[in-house]
């Protein structure tokens, strides 16, 4: 599995980094307006210092909402670095530009993925990855669980090379769940990731250990 993390924020990209278990960032509009960073020169340039600090996919969201205006954001985001992955919404003129750019050898995330219907539209059309966005479907009382099993099945069952990105994960019990179901690749906040180092009794052990040591020394 692998992990990506969900944020613009340098410092956390690279202190995730630093634990060496990174696989990629993600980001959208909104985290890159959380870190201040509007106007399309700062933007590309914060996605150039991204890409410096992480190895592996970073993925740089169109705003256009037509399919000329993405096909135009989308090359000039694949244009600035091999890391790029040009983040794309699901809707139709989405769904046609995934086409495009997949005839292109342009790699794509297909973003705000809420069914299994649209996730079986993304993988015909040759996203690279599907982004189905958990937490938000678990905030209305749905279970985003279930959405990543059932795509899991579905594209088990064609054996379509799109890889399943379980997005909007707010926690650790998120990404653990996520991994027994299969799902590819999680991106979420560094917090998420960093959960899985704690148990009590890993502390508690490790304190014997020491103390241990340090009677026989
Ligand atoms: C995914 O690519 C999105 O950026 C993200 O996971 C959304 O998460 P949120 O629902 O916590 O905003």
């Amino acid at each position: 599995m692998k992990f990506f993390i969900d944020t613009a924020n340098l410092d956390q990209i690279k202190e995730a980094q630093d634990m060496g278990i990174l696989d990629g960032v993600t980001t959208n509009p909104s985290l890159m307006a959380k870190e201040g960073i509007t106007g399309k020169d700062n933007i590309l340039k914060h996605y150039l210092d991204i890409c410096e600090a992480v190895e592996g996919d970073v993925s740089a969201e169109v705003i256009a909402v037509d399919f000329e205006g993405m096909v135009k954001e989308g090359e000039e985001l694949a244009a600035l670095h091999p890391q790029i992955v040009v983040k794309v919404p699901m809707i139709r003129e989405g769904v046609k530009a995934i086409r495009y750019f997949s005839s292109k050898n342009i790699k794509t995330n297909c973003t705000l993925v809420f069914s299994s219907g649209q996730a079986l539209l993304a993988a015909k059309a040759g996203a690279t990855y599907v982004s189905p966005f958990i937490g938000r479907l678990d905030d209305i009382g749905f279970d985003g669980m279930e959405l990543i099993e059932e795509i899991r099945l579905i594209y088990d069952n064609y054996a379509f090379e799109t890889e399943i990105l379980a997005a909007s994960v707010r926690h650790t019990r998120h990404l653990i769940a996520c991994a027994q179901l299969g799902a590819d690749v999680m991106t979420g906040p560094l917090s998420a990731i960093s959960g899985l180092l704690n148990h009590p009794l890993t502390d508690k052990g490790l304190a014997q250990f020491l103390a241990d040591h340090k009677k026989g020394n």
